[in-house]
């Protein structure tokens, strides 16, 4: 578990996007952290302290100063303490005016005051209104916090509980834990000034406009290798086929759909890259003759219809075969005899390593938060690895792409 005694303070202000930190927490307990949750007398109109306190299994901190005399006498200093305890605090949803007092050091309740006492990294996720997020004031108070070395996670654009449109979307929770994950990842630049090409997601194989075959990637795997390897120094391109995923800060993200179109931009972007980490799931048929028009049922001739297929360029192959000084890492997709096939595929491509993972076990594959991988280095090296998030799992063969550059 990617959090495991990790301590987290999370900070809840008062907007609609609190319903989200629910489920937050349940994503940091699951990870292993312990959550002492912080809210603003306002964040408990939208959530209630009991649903967040039952979710951390700790009473959740409301007050600066606890109604019952005993209890004031020994809780006023909690900020203190909490603060000394944490190895992170994330204050999410953080409202206008949460960042504005953070911004301008105001003690004036809980949330605010441990703030002001915290040694730990302090990590913000402004959400609110367009025109609230807009503001010259919520942006110039943003732009302090980063200043101070704050880290600020963006919101999403979107449509707004208001009804507008535009950004101030708190991101979901998943994105939030891996967000969180990344900033407790000890720094390391050992990437520092090398380009990392990463491919992601599924292609799609146009059948007519608006059919077409493809497959369950998310992207999830190949996303958090580009923001792993960012974070690391890395210069990195992802191209990714068709997902629903944000793109990590810092990488640049070229989107394509097909296998083809996938191959080509590969083919631009290898021989300048150090690094090729091919962990999309291409298509390896598609369609010979994609229809023009939408293939109308009447115009099938009894109950079946045929379609014909053939094989798409193997992209990790022909860079296998092109390649020079290049580190190259492939998956391997298995649900029978991993071992043997990822073998193989090491050998047969020119690998430096390959990732093997079986989409049937549990907590693997596609469209998981989690993977379950056997890494098979070129130099005989097996890890057979545990159940980790996916980005542990980005973490682990940067690890060992790495040393390979030097
Ligand atoms: O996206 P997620 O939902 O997070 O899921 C992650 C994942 C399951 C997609 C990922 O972990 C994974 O296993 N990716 C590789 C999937 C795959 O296509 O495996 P394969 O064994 O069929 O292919 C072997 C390697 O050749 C892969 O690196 C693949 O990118 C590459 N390949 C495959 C076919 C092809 N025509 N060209 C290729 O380059």
């Amino acid at each position: 578990m990617s959090l495991t005694g990790k301590h987290i303070l999370l900070g809840v202000s008062g907007g609609i996007a609190a319903y989200k930190t629910a489920f937050l927490v349940r994503d940091f307990v699951k990870a292993g952290a312990e959550v002492q949750v912080v809210m603003t007398d306002a964040a408990t109109h939208f959530v209630t302290p009991l649903t967040l306190g039952t979710l951390s299994r700790r009473e959740v901190i409301t007050d600066m100063f606890p109604r019952g005399a005993a209890e004031a006498t020994t809780h006023w200093t909690a900020h203190i303490d909490l603060a000394l305890w944490a190895d992170i605090m994330l204050v999410a949803p953080a409202t206008a005016n949460t960042l504005a007092k953070i911004a301008y050091g105001f003690a004036d309740n809980f949330l605010a005051t441990l703030v002001l006492a915290l040694r730990c990294p302090l990590a913000v996720a402004p959400s609110m209104d367009v025109d609230m997020y807009r503001n010259a004031a919520t942006q110039h108070n943003l732009t302090l916090l980063r200043e101070r070395g704050v880290h600020v996670l963006e919101p999403e654009s979107g449509e707004l509980a208001s009804g507008l449109v535009g950004p101030g979307r708190l991101p979901e929770p998943e994105t939030i834990l891996h967000w969180v994950e990344g900033l407790m990842v000890e720094t390391r630049t050992d990437l520092l000034g090398k380009k990392v090409l990463v491919t992601a997601g599924p292609t799609h194989e146009p059948i007519d406009p608006v059919r077409y075959v493809g497959n369950r990637s998310s992207g999830k795997m190949g996303f958090a290798l580009a923001a792993a390897a960012t974070r690391r120094g890395a210069e990195v391109t992802l191209i990714s086929g068709p997902v629903h995923l944000p793109t990590p800060p810092g990488v640049r993200r070229r989107d394509v759909a097909t296998a083809r179109e996938m191959a080509g931009a590969v083919d631009e972007e290898f021989p300048s890259t150090d690094v090729l980490i091919m962990t999309a799931a291409v298509a390896d048929f598609s369609p010979v003759h994609p229809a023009g028009d939408k293939i109308k049922r009447d115009a099938v001739v009894g109950d079946r219809m045929t379609l014909e297929m053939e094989k798409n360029p193997d992209i990790l192959r022909s860079a296998g075969e092109r390649k020079a000084r290049q580190v190259l890492v492939g998956f391997a997709l298995e649900t029978s005899n991993g071992l043997h096939h990822a073998r193989q595929k090491l050998a047969a491509k020119h690998l430096d390593a390959v990732v093997l993972n079986d989409p049937t076990e549990d907590g693997a594959g596609f469209g998981t938060e989690t993977n379950v991988v056997t890494i098979l280095m070129a130099d005989g090296r097996i890890d057979r690895l545990p159940q980790m998030s996916k980005l542990a799992v980005a973490e682990e063969i940067l690890n060992r792409v790495a040393p390979l550059l030097r």
